[in-house]
């Protein structure tokens, strides 16, 4: 082996002009990509340092790229190690770093402090834009390789993994136990606020904030799935910081296990946003030639939290999967009919949805063998001939003909005990000390690792996917994995379960190409960048309510572009809370996103089911702009309300809506003003229908609307961008639980 004083070999390869890496040649690189620099030290021998990650630095040559690293190496004060500490991506504690260690693990007790040595690093531009630095190092004392990978993505959107390998002529006898790697980004001083995520079932993505002092923020998650509480983002900002104003950086741990996301403030001057897998007690062992790769971390940097959404959005907007086609609209029957199924409510619900607009129809859980509620039946992924027995066909047929795709609802990790899969194959349900794991929704999880097991699934789903025309999966995961062990030995499964979910979506895509999925998990539960990587929506929540969607989707946003984002029109009456709500407030917070129906449309009179089709037929006429769009959320308002809306590339249109979700601080709420128009463009805004309407107390519209508006609202009004976004119009009282739609034209 290469001594370890050999200096780093650099090996670049550019691929594309689109996008360049100053001074490849030299050991610090510069990427750069839509408004963000990043200065990568690679000077080695030690691991690669991010000494720069923000707003652009401008084109840079290579004497001023050594010149930022100079100036950032500290001064050595009383009572730290000799040499200043500079953490790396992978932050190693034998460097003199006090905090969380990037690599934790070891053999038998030994080996646990790695110094890794870089060996090389390689630089190269892909065709699509992506700046992707490579380095290969070892540990040769530890008996440990380590690969680091750093892109910048031409959305601006940084990401990071590694995979640590057990060095070839390591002692078989003493396998590297693998406890944790978490990679991390520095952000500046000015950083020192944080913001990040939690919720429940119901509930999820709501926001947080604390100072970013010094310490550790860590947010865990040990459920096997991505979680309800998990933080869509850690975001550290200059304080005060909102959608539309300071400096932000926020990072995404991608991964639909359990995982762990970390801010952590040292007393010595370093703040770092981290992210890795949250690995159970010896889950990984690295034998010889044994890897493991971490997940993606992802970074996004920007001017308000918006620029750091709208990163995000682009990213996947950028993805070759991206649906290329209209989110078509959808009807789910869950809270239309639940479990009880029959064939002519459901041939009606398709008629009736066909007639306001629908475009594709879901048949939600109930439809398999034994599954007339929710104690049986998962994992037996048979129709259910007592409730079919022709079949689905006769309502696949039905849908198909009325012109709307069908979708089906699975939940492929799943496993009853009360099912014959269950009884045939008690060793497939994972656990572990000899005992089941607690049920949750009376069921247990299927052990996807088990190859046996794992080709049963795929072998049944691939079976319906083969017989029915079936254009979309609703993929379901409704319970946290509890003592998630492999039956034979016990041993924790959770990091390989997350695997073979990936697997197991990747194959059937492969299979049937076609085929769009939706992260379904009791709602929002399963909402990352890498389930992202193949499927096609997510549900945001099982909760219906507009009021509660309003925070949910709002905050689901700063990850994922709208049309990511499953939003129903409920009942007037919420299933989950039991409000009540006008459609206007309903329909209003549905139509941004990816817009559906769940409600027996059969059961609402001929008036409501016109005014849903009204609805549904607006949101067809903006789904490109709303699907296509900036998003924006805006700050400076009345706490009572909610503003948001989606602004055209090429600012030529916008639509705006404005909800009310308490009682207003004042009445009327004094001026809204609409940022991030053309300034110098002259727009026509006015109410939208029909998402005009203004109500009293009674759900009617008062004298005409116009008791309740300002002069200008009654009539629209036509103003330059600037004048919009700095001095704004005059804004009426609403009710809570109201909402309006503004439209800007550019004249
Ligand atoms: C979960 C989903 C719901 C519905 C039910 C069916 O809770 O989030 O939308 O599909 O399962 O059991």
């Amino acid at each position: 082996m290469t001594p370890p004083s050999a200096p780093p070999t650099i090996d670049v390869s550019a691929g594309s002009p689109l996008a360049t890496i100053a001074h490849p040649g030299s050991a610090v690189r510069h990427l750069r990509a839509a408004g963000v620099s990043i200065v990568l030290d690679c000077d080695g021998p030690r691991l690669p340092r991010v000494v720069h990650w923000g707003a652009d630095l401008g084109d840079l040559d290579a004497a001023t790229l050594q010149a930022i690293v100079r100036a950032d190496v500290q001064a050595v004060v009383s009572n730290v190690p000799d040499r200043p500490i500079t953490p790396s991506v992978l932050a190693e504690h034998a460097t003199g770093w006090m905090g969380l260690p990037g690599l934790i693990g070891h053999r038998g007790g030994a080996d646990w402090s790695t110094l890794f040595v870089v060996r090389s690093v390689a630089t190269r531009v892909d065709l699509d834009g992506t700046q992707r630095v490579t380095v290969q190092a070892v540990d040769e004392a530890a008996r440990l390789e380590l690969g680091l990978v750093l892109e910048l993505l031409r959305s601006g959107v940084l990401r990071m993994k590694a995979t640590v390998t057990g060095s070839a002529d390591a002692d078989p006898d003493r396998p590297y136990t693998l406890d944790g790697l978490t990679l991390s980004l520095p952000v500046p001083r000015r950083a020192a606020e944080l913001l990040d995520f939690t919720g429940r079932h119901l509930r999820e993505r709501h926001p947080q904030r604390r100072a970013f002092d010094v310490g550790s923020w860590v947010r865990d998650n040990r459920r096997g799935r991505t979680g309800s509480d998990a933080t869509v983002l850690l975001a550290a900002g200059t304080p005060g910081f909102g959608f539309g104003h300071g400096e932000v950086w926020a990072v995404h741990t991608a991964w639909s296990g359990n995982h762990r996301t970390v801010a952590e403030r040292t007393p010595n001057g370093h703040a770092l946003l981290a992210g890795g897998e949250l690995l159970l007690p010896g889950e990984v062992a690295l034998g010889p030639g044994d890897s493991y790769t971490s997940p993606w971390i992802y970074g996004s940097y920007g001017t308000g939290l918006d620029a750091v959404a709208g990163r995000f959005h682009r990213f996947l907007r950028d993805r070759p999967g991206h649906p290329a086609t209209p989110r078509p609209v959808i009807l789910n029957t869950w809270e239309s009919v639940y479990f009880d199924m029959d064939l002519p409510t459901l041939l009606d619900l398709a008629d009736h949805a066909a007639a306001v607009g629908v475009e594709r129809y879901v048949l939600d859980d109930g439809w398999f063998v034994g599954r007339r509620d929710d104690h049986a039946g998962l994992g037996d992924w048979q129709v259910d001939p007592d409730v079919w027995p022709r079949g689905l066909h006769p309502l696949v047929d039905r849908v198909t003909s009325l012109g709307m795709q069908f979708g089906l609802w699975v939940e492929p990790e799943m496993i009853n005990p009360d099912s014959h899969v269950a009884r045939a194959h008690p060793d497939w349900i994972l656990a572990t000390g000899g005992r089941l794991p607690v049920e949750s929704r009376h069921q247990q999880v299927l052990d996807l690792a088990n190859p046996d097991a794992f080709d049963h699934i795929l072998g049944s789903l691939d079976a319906l996917l083969r017989e029915y025309r079936i254009s979309y999966l609703k993929w379901d995961h409704n319970r946290d994995l509890i003592d998630a062990g492999h039956r034979a030995d016990g041993r924790p499964a959770v990091h390989e379960q997350t695997l073979a979910v990936y697997r197991l979506m990747d194959e059937l895509r492969r299979r049937h190409p076609r085929l769009e999925i939706e992260s379904c998990s009791s709602g929002g539960g399963r909402i990352d960048l890498e389930v992202l990587q193949r499927t096609d929506r997510v549900w945001a929540s099982d909760c219906i309510d507009a009021l509660e969607r309003q925070t949910i989707q709002r905050y689901t946003g700063l990850l994922l572009p709208p049309e990511l984002i499953g939003a129903h029109i409920g009942t007037d009456r919420a299933h989950t809370t039991g409000r009540r709500h006008n459609l206007s407030f309903r329909a209003g917070t549905a139509l941004f996103g990816h817009m559906g129906i769940e409600a027996n449309l059969a059961r609402l009179s001929a008036t409501e089911r016109a005014e849903i089709a009204d609805w549904v037929a607006l949101h067809k006429r903006l789904r490109p702009l709303l699907h296509g769009g900036r998003v924006v959320r805006f700050d400076d308002v009345d706490p009572s309300l909610l503003v948001h809306g989606v602004i055209a590339d090429d600012r030529s249109e916008a639509v705006i809506s404005v909800a009310a979700v308490a009682t207003a601080d004042s009445a009327p709420t004094g001026r809204l003003v609409l940022p991030g128009l053309d300034p110098d463009a002259l727009y026509d805004l006015a109410l939208l229908p029909p998402g005009d309407m203004i109500q009293d107390e009674d759900g009617h519209r008062p004298q005409g609307n116009n008791h309740r508006l300002p002069p200008w609202l009654t009539t629209g009004i036509r103003l330059t961008g600037a004048v919009l976004g700095h001095a704004g119009v005059q804004w009426p009282e609403l009710l809570p639980e109201q909402l309006l739609l503004l439209h800007a034209r550019r004249v």
